[in-house]
């Protein structure tokens, strides 16, 4: 007999759906959502960090080598990972006194209005060392792991001065480093106005593109820049001239667009071709065509809707009818989104997007993926891609979304380790 160190061979047996989300080499758009690509009673097997195999249990189990570790998935449903592809998981403090606050009526744009909302945030996380943000985010990414999501999106956005982002990129550098969590990087000094550059706010973004941007640049510590325009944050021009800045620093562009207003963000984000516009909350039909002109990928976040207390949710059906290749995202943040668990995300785009599960799960998986640029690696379960696998406790995959406020995941392989066990915890 081998243990597990001995060999770096495993195989994932008995599962009653593999939903491998196979299929072409790029982001999923219209009936091509709802293909999962599922192997009934499927296995696959895993060498060292990436996968092998996918098949029947029975295929696999003639094909695997006798020091093979084996796992027996009982009869569950086996996932991708999540890829959540919009996430601000690195900030000190909570907000959960502007919660009770809104809870009683106050809304996100007055409690913002008088100081409080991101700007509260952001005094704690200026207040705070590397070590207390790293030490919150490990418990963040200690969730998001439990709930089936193996990479994140994670943008800074809580420091607002060119020391306390670095401080937040750097950070998010530990975290990717010394979890089992995988993080790819966004830079997002353009979350707000700090108070000191209210009265000043060229200046603040002179120091976006002239020192913050450049260092960043030079020190790797972003993939992604992105920007929150949006009615008494960036302006359409200001949020012209950051993305375009970042850019030229070699970045990919993100955009927050539309979410509390119909301000022209959707169809800046296709001028500009951004990789995606995020939230469009507010996009209307023509921002919808803009998108699609432009091939930008919308990332919804219904659970920024939900805990705002919102009923305006994206108009997800239009966006998958016009060929749009949807993401799902949870938005995880301290103000307008505080959930981790994509689940809950799944449940959300069933009951108030009218997305199907299937449609949900690719917007979860492969088309986030993509949107990370990393649709090659990540996002489906097919031979030579990276081992996220995860055995969520249901006989099949639409329960993911049916059964809400329940954590299914239940054993969560990361690059091909267990980095999570519901038995063991
Ligand atoms: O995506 N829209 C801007 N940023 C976040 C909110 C961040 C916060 O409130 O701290 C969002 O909803
Ligand atoms: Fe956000």
């Amino acid at each position: 007999m081998s243990s597990e160190n001995e060999s770096n061979a495993l195989a994932i047996v008995n599962c009653s759906q593999l939903v491998t989300v196979a299929g072409p080499a790029r982001p999923r758009t219209g009936s091509e959502m709802r293909e999962l690509g599922i192997i009934e009673r499927g296995a696959i097997s895993i060498r060292g960090s990436r996968i092998e195999r996918v098949g029947t249990t029975n295929e696999i189990q003639s094909l695997i080598d006798n020091d093979c570790k084996i796992v027996d998935a009982g009869g569950r449903v086996v996932l991708p990972g999540f890829v959540d592809a919009h996430t601000h998981p690195v900030f000190a403090g909570t907000r959960a006194g502007e919660f009770e606050e809104r809870s009683t009526g106050a809304t996100y744009q007055e409690i913002t209005a008088r100081g409080g909302g991101i700007q509260s945030t952001v005094n704690k996380t200026r207040a705070a060392t590397i070590d207390e943000l790293v030490s919150a985010g490990r418990r963040y990414a200690g969730w998001f792991l439990r709930s089936g999501t193996t990479t994140v999106e994670a943008k800074s956005g809580y420091g607002l001065s060119l020391e306390d982002e670095i401080k937040l990129l750097r950070a998010i550098k530990q975290l990717d480093k010394h979890t089992a969590l995988r993080y790819v990087p966004t830079f997002l000094g353009a979350h707000t106005i700090p108070k000191e550059y209210a009265s000043r706010r060229e200046a603040y973004i002179s120091l976006i593109i002239d020192e913050m941007l450049p260092q960043v640049a030079r020190e790797k510590l972003a993939e992604f820049a992105d920007v929150f325009c949006e009615q008494n944050v960036f302006t359409n021009d200001e949020s012209w001239k950051i993305l375009s800045a970042a850019r030229c620093h070699g970045l990919g562009l993100r955009m927050h667009a539309d979410q509390l207003s119909l301000s022209g963000g959707a169809k800046l984000a296709a001028e500009l071709g951004t990789i995606t516009a995020d939230h469009l909350e507010h996009t209307d039909a023509e921002g919808i065509a803009a998108l699609k002109s432009a091939s930008v990928q919308p990332v919804l976040l219904p659970g920024s809707v939900y805990a705002l207390g919102s009923s305006r949710y994206p108009a997800a059906r239009e966006m998958i009818d016009a060929g749009l290749a949807v993401v799902l995202a949870t938005d995880f943040n301290p103000g307008s989104s505080p959930t981790p668990s994509m689940t809950m995300i799944l449940s959300l785009a069933a009951t108030h997007l009218k997305m199907t599960p299937a449609e949900a799960i690719t917007a979860a998986t492969i088309n986030a993926a993509y949107s990370l640029n990393r649709g090659a690696e990540l996002g489906s379960l097919e031979p030579g891609k990276t081992a996220d696998v995860v055995i969520h406790d249901c006989e099949d995959y639409r329960e993911l979304a049916y059964f809400f406020g329940v954590e299914h995941a239940s054993r969560v392989f990361a690059a091909g380790e267990l980095v999570f066990d519901r038995k063991s915890g």
